[in-house]
């Protein structure tokens, strides 16, 4: 089996401190920076200077992955390219033009990814999914951190890998939400290949310790 990448979520660092909470997490593959407009979902997080800010403080070849939770992303992909993401992520629900979001993406030189919340259905997925460089499925509804794991979401991936196998894909597997050191096994087994942790890494006894013991769960 391919190793599985990890993508601290910096939603639930200690802001004070960016720099050294995304210095922290230096070791992992990706960093994710969750952006919220309190319209898509029901909370506002931070936007374009926080990006831009934690850009500069990774490891520079660590993947900037951005899950955009606003309405209408098409508006401000370029923004968010120039700010500092490599790869940059919509949800299906957020736009009715969601090729033409892929494709914009696709021109801008980054990595397109698209996100279904716990409701929406997968086929949605199907017209895209050979256009994507990374699918991500919600295993919360999207807005908060901190929140419980929805165990439907290994089912979806188990979906979600057949496809991605059957037309030779290689895009990544992502799945975000209540992801710890009790689920991580069991998502790398259900097909994803990138796990999003917030909570569970950004905890007690800091976030260089909750990597390594996400990563100590994985190898079990
Ligand atoms: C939720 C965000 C997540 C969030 C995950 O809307 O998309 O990336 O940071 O946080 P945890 O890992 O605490 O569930
Ligand atoms: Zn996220």
């Amino acid at each position: 089996a391919v190793p599985v990448k990890l993508a601290p979520s910096i939603l639930a660092c200690d802001f004070t401190r960016l720099g050294e909470e995304v210095k922290a997490v230096s070791s992992a593959e990706y960093l994710h920076v969750d952006v919220m407009d309190g319209l898509f979902v029901p909370n506002i997080s931070f936007g374009l200077p926080i990006l831009a800010a934690a850009k500069r403080a990774a490891r520079p070849s660590q993947l900037i992955d951005v899950h955009l939770m606003i309405e209408r992303p098409e508006r401000y992909l370029a923004d968010f390219a120039s700010a500092g993401a490599d790869s940059l992520t919509v949800h299906v629900e957020a736009t009715p033009h969601l090729h033409r979001a892929v494709q914009l993406i696709r021109a801008l030189g980054k990595r397109a990814g698209v996100v279904l919340n716990p409701g929406t259905a997968l086929d949605t997925l199907r017209p895209v999914l050979a256009d994507v460089d990374l699918v991500l499925i919600m295993s919360v509804n999207p807005g908060f951190g901190g929140q419980q794991f929805l165990p439907q979401a290994l089912d979806r991936l188990r979906t979600v890998r057949g496809w991605l196998d059957d037309i030779g894909s290689p895009a990544e597997l992502q799945v975000d939400g209540g992801v710890s050191t009790e689920n991580a096994r069991a998502l790398a087994d259900a097909g994803a290949s990138v796990l999003v942790a917030g909570s569970s890494i950004f905890g007690e006894g800091g976030a260089a310790l909750g990597l390594t013991r996400l990563r100590a769960a994985l190898t079990q």
